[in-house]
């Protein structure tokens, strides 16, 4: 059966991407294959289609590192037709065929049921963003972070994980404070539960090694300088999570917030999570976060408008999280 995909191709170390018509002998091999209804645009989505980094690994291949949709044929143990499933990471994007198209064949331990409380366009309105900014929440909570040790800093704020977290740990009951670079967006910021904001650039400036304590928590999306200063201002045996690159690679810092404050850097990685880790995370975003704030982080676009995110994305004008209607 013929499906609409947006490919993306190398010419000469540049890479393009148009919309196709592929049919099912097309598909790489798997053992499950998905009616896609929705996927999304993430930094590393952005990254690849630009070719800013390596991501896409061999050409031509469909992008898209996150999908959900509904099971049309499986013969992996315990996912049967008819499930809604997401579709995280893994190989997607990367060496396998990814979630810009209506139909995936892929590996069936690649996927997690969608919880109940949530549509597929939920799931992708979470999308591998707020799931990560999930991996995020669990990993304060893991170096023993509660709302009562004190503020919990979200840099990125006005991004896809730094929304989702912002909303989370606001309804779990920590005080957010929200570094931006669009201070113009605070009532969005605030809108989602933070409950001061802050500008990114009080953070992004090489600093002092140790300085004031003022995060009992930090979710960083960011990396670079920003990751450095947040180390040296977290307190006495705080958490901080690094799970982005959005300033930098480099983490231009020293050890003394480790072995003065006892401080915890926990790293995050959402491509290979083990699937009890994904089965955790998504169960604790159907309890904790709320579907009306979820919708007013969202937007969504269709296929030929994802060269044109991407574009935006770099640009700093989007906001939140964009949801891709492959059907559209
Ligand atoms: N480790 C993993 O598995 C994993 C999973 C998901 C995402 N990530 C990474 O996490 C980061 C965020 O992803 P996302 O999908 O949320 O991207 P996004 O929606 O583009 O958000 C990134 C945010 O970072 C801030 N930012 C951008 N450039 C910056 C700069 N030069 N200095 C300081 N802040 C800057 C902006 O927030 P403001 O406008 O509010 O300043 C921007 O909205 C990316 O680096 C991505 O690769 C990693």
């Amino acid at each position: 059966m013929a499906f609409k995909a947006l490919l993306a191709a190398k010419t000469d170390e540049k890479i393009s991407t148009s919309v196709v018509e592929m049919n099912e002998q097309d598909l790489m091999p798997g053992d499950v294959t998905v009616a896609v209804d929705y996927s999304t645009v993430n930094y590393k989505d952005a990254i690849a289609i630009s070719g800013r980094g390596e991501i896409i690994r061999q050409f031509p291949l469909i992008p898209g590192i996150d999908l959900a949709g509904t099971i049309e044929a499986s013969s992996y143990p315990g996912i049967a037709v008819g499930d809604r499933v997401v579709a995280n990471g893994w190989a997607l994007s990367q060496t396998h065929h990814g979630g810009y198209a209506q139909r995936a064949r892929l590996k069936g331990e690649w996927l997690v049921k969608i919880p109940a409380p949530f549509s597929t366009k939920d799931a992708m309105a979470i999308g591998t963003a707020g799931y990560t900014a999930m991996l995020s929440v669990l990993a304060l909570e893991h170096g023993g972070l509660t709302p009562q040790r004190g503020d919990v800093l979200v840099t990125g704020a006005n991004g896809g994980v730094g929304s989702i977290a912002v909303a989370i740990l606001s309804d779990l009951g920590y005080r957010v404070v929200a570094s931006t670079g669009r201070l113009e967006e605070a009532a969005y910021l605030r809108d989602l539960g933070a409950a001061e904001i802050i500008d990114r650039r009080t953070l992004s400036e090489p600093g002092a090694p140790i300085s004031r304590e003022r995060w009992a928590g930090a979710v960083d999306s960011v990396g670079s300088h920003t990751l450095v200063n947040v180390l040296a201002q977290t307190q006495y045996r705080g958490v901080v999570t690094a799970c982005g690159l959005a300033q930098g690679v480099d983490l231009p810092g020293t050890v003394l917030p480790f072995i003065l404050r006892n401080v915890t850097l926990a790293g995050i990685d959402s491509v290979n999570a083990p699937q009890e880790v994904r089965i955790e995370a998504w169960s604790r975003l159907a309890r904790d976060l709320d579907l009306g704030k979820l919708a007013r982080t969202t937007q969504v676009v269709g296929l030929t408008e994802v060269p044109d995110v991407v574009r935006r994305m770099f640009a700093g004008k989007v906001q939140g999280r964009t949801v891709v209607d492959v059907n559209a």
